[in-house]
């Protein structure tokens, strides 16, 4: 049988550093002279097995020790877009810890071009559009972001917008200024939030830094008024479904509460959170939960057309998008799927 064509879709909620497959922390290793503390491939493979969001993080910021140059952060950029486009990704906005690599000692210049080229060159070498995001740190204070902001802007780099990631503990109030400063440059906002922590978090990100859309956000499903909010107000969620299960936010992809969001009218989308760390691009998340719920076509269309409305794009990529999404749709009907 020959493989279908995948869901040409958005992918709005990847991290870069979440793409750094085992097999490329190994060769980056060697190319830098790092020593890394596993015996082998097979051994940082064993150990992908989290008991929560920390302990991933724990693993995920160790590993970045590899990423030095522009070349890895370009090569690392390439590989990510090589694989989405294969998946059907039609269009990525990919986020950056910039943070955690500039407190190892790599500049931020030497981060951002390797990144910004690669992205720039993703319309050329992989027919898809791309667009940077930086996340700021949680774990870090508000004055780090907001002086990781005021670099990437004196920089001039090419940015599509910020968001906020890592540990979800504590306020997200001290990073009001850097949210504030980001949008008074024309940027786009996203926060994630309601991930391990509760839906008060989704809340506050949306009153208190002004996201635009919410990472993750399926913890809002345990407060009636949250979701009746992020419904009313038509607030993208973007969905990790094999995230959720791999940091046991979700018992298993059966249990996924995929229908009950999209009956309850909430925009939700499907992304790959860390692709190299949870076992699946977006396409291995479309397929592993299309089999876990026995998705339609219909529902899946839902999935993709909303990841294209929530997309930081202009009306004239929108369209080209949309009607690639509609394409998938008909040519499915014609194959009578
Ligand atoms: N950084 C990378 N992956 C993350 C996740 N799933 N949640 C919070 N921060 C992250
Ligand atoms: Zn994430």
């Amino acid at each position: 049988m020959p493989t279908p064509t995948p869901l040409p879709t958005a992918e709005l909620h990847v991290h870069l550093e979440g793409t750094l497959e085992p097999e490329h922390v190994y060769a980056l290793a060697e190319r830098n002279r790092v020593r890394l503390p596993y015996a082998d491939v097979a051994d940082l493979r064993s150990r992908l097995d989290f008991t929560g969001l920390q302990h991933f993080l724990d693993l995920y910021y160790a590993n970045m020790a590899v990423l030095r140059t522009e070349e890895d952060f370009a090569d690392l950029t390439r590989a990510y877009l090589r694989r989405a486009a294969r998946g059907g990704v039609r269009h990525a906005e990919v986020f950056l810890d910039l943070q955690a690599h500039t407190a190892r000692g790599v500049p931020a210049e030497v981060v951002l071009a390797g990144v910004t080229d690669a992205l720039a060159a993703a319309e050329r070498e992989h027919g898809l559009s791309a667009g940077l995001i930086v996340t700021f740190l949680r774990h870090l204070p508000g004055d780090a972001a907001l002086a990781a902001l005021t670099e990437v802007l004196r920089l001039d780099a090419p940015l599509l917008g910020v968001g906020l990631c890592s540990s979800e503990t504590g306020s997200a109030a001290p990073f009001r200024d850097a949210f504030a400063l980001a949008a008074a440059h024309g940027l786009r906002r996203v926060a994630h939030a309601g991930e391990e922590g509760p839906a008060a978090n989704v809340t506050e990100v949306l009153d208190v830094l002004g996201a635009e859309r919410v990472d993750h956000g399926i913890r809002a499903l345990e407060d009636d008024a949250v979701v009746e909010r992020l419904a009313a107000e038509q607030v993208p969620l973007t969905l990790c479904p094999l995230s959720n299960v791999r940091l046991r936010v979700v018992r298993d992809l059966a249990a996924y509460p995929l229908r009950q969001m999209l009956r309850r009218g909430l925009r939700v989308t499907v992304n790959s959170d860390d692709p190299a760390y949870f076992g699946g691009y977006v396409d291995d998340n479309i397929r592993a939960l299309t089999a876990a719920l026995d998705l339609t076509a219909d529902e899946l269309a839902t999935l993709a057309r909303n990841a294209v409305d929530a997309a930081f794009v202009g009306d004239a990529r929108r369209a080209e998008l949309r009607a690639e999404v509609e394409s998938w749709v008909r040519a499915r009907r014609d194959e009578g799927a």
